[in-house]
């Protein structure tokens, strides 16, 4: 099993042969996509494989949620919706829970509903990108934010950090970035994959930085209800100066178990929700009439399951973290947020056994599959090649058991023995 390293197209096709857009053949496959699609591919062909690269939750959507949904399709809530932005009645309740949860405060011509954040952050890019303009974007990122860029012919500018500053990008970092040509700032916090959580104090300072130079914000906030200890929650628009530039994003995915329904959201400056409206309006049209209903119900009804699932991510991090960091060659910060670790797994690179080398995150993925049947997904389509990233949107029995896995099967790679 093998991958191809991810710093090159995966359409290797000389461009002039091709009937192809360039767009198209210029971008990666999301790597998390990809690891997903491989992992169940092997689980289908019988091999018995513990998966931790999926970026949902295990847990069922909450059964008021899926009621509110049956109770749509019962009354006929299944056609194209007005505005096709999203039914007012939950553009009310999003504005709602800004205010509740972000002390924001948006009228309902500033929110839009799109098919998951992954869709508003497009619709964003989409709106804010000319040719050539540059995206700011702190790694490690999640996988899309880069090629959504790209697609758009715009530049990403990525702002390196690291373990040693809890991956987490400086105001110092951000104003060395800047130049004539950027255009906005891609932020997410809680992080995926790396789980870091900006402060307080953080935010303000990049907050200035951001309103000096008078630029946009994304901010990927889809995380928000996945926060741990005494780790806080703050968007950056509730800083002076930024809610005018600044797009939050956030979505139904995470917080409520709802990936398959499609529906995320956004609030920010009339002109900018506007546009992406129009945009929307050309492509996918509204998200799924019933998946809005479902919404309606998950962001005003009864919130006991999101605090279910926070505190069983909560136990699941801590049994995966010490179980990391007691594997030699590998060091694994504590994250504050999300549902990943981010194990630096470098040690690692350099080693082999038998006529397996290990040179890179890519190989160290691909030996776990086949040594520890684990899957994971390699650090280098986030941004820092010297990682893995694990999911602990799994069962503590399966976590348990994956990392008994994972341990046995590097342990003589670590020791430098030959043959497994
Ligand atoms: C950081 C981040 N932003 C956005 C998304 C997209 O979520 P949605 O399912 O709402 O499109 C994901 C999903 O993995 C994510 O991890």
């Amino acid at each position: 099993m093998r991958n191809t390293p991810r710093d090159t197209p995966t359409d290797t096709e000389p461009l002039s042969t091709t009937p192809f857009s360039n767009r198209a053949l210029n971008i990666h496959e999301s790597a998390t996509g990809t690891a997903f699609v491989r992992a169940g591919e092997l689980k289908r062909q019988g091999v018995d494989l513990i998966s931790l690269v999926a970026g949902e939750p295990d847990f069922d959507t909450p059964q008021n949620i899926k009621d509110a949904a049956i109770q749509a399709i019962a009354s006929g809530k299944t056609k194209y919706t007005m505005p096709a932005s999203g039914i007012p009645e939950l553009k009310e309740a999003i504005c709602n829970k800004f205010h509740r949860d972000n002390g924001l405060s948006y009228n309902t011509d500033q929110i839009i509903v799109t098919c998951g954040a992954k869709q508003t952050i497009f619709d964003a890019i989409v709106v804010l990108i000319n040719p050539g303009d540059e995206a700011i974007i702190p790694a490690p990122y999640w996988v899309s934010y880069t090629d959504q860029v790209r697609l758009m012919d715009g530049h990403p500018v990525i702002v390196e950090t690291d373990a040693a500053s809890g991956f987490r990008m400086t105001a110092e970092q951000l104003q060395k970035a800047l130049t004539p040509k950027t255009k906005l700032v891609l932020f997410n916090s809680p992080c995926n994959p790396t789980g870091a959580v900006y402060s307080e104090s953080e935010l303000q300072d990049l907050a200035r930085v951001i309103a000096d130079a008078g630029i946009y914000v994304i901010s990927d906030e889809i995380y928000e209800k996945l926060i741990y200890d005494d780790e806080i929650h703050i968007s950056i628009a509730s800083y002076p100066g930024l809610q005018e530039r600044t797009l939050v994003v956030n979505g139904l995915s995470k917080a409520y178990a709802m990936t398959g329904w499609r529906v995320g959201y956004g609030a920010g400056p009339p002109d900018l929700i506007r546009l992406m409206a129009k945009i929307q309006s050309q492509e996918t049209t509204n998200t799924c009439s019933i998946s809005q209903y479902a919404a309606l119900e998950a962001l005003t009804g009864p919130q006991e399951s999101v605090e279910h699932m926070r505190q069983t991510f909560c136990k699941r991090r801590d049994l995966m973290v010490e179980r990391l960091q007691a594997i030699p060659g590998i060091t694994c910060s504590k994250p504050a947020g999300a549902f990943y670790v981010f194990p630096d797994i470098s040690a690692y690179f350099g080693k082999s056994s038998g006529d397996r080398q290990i040179s890179n995150d890519l190989d160290l993925n691909d030996f776990l599959l086949d040594k520890a049947r684990v899957a994971g997904v390699p650090g280098s389509g986030f941004g820092a090649p010297n990682y893995i990233r694990f999911s602990y949107a799994a069962r503590i029995d399966q976590i348990q058991q994956a990392l008994d896995q994972i341990e046995q099967a590097l342990s003589p790679l670590y020791e430098g023995r030959p043959n497994l």
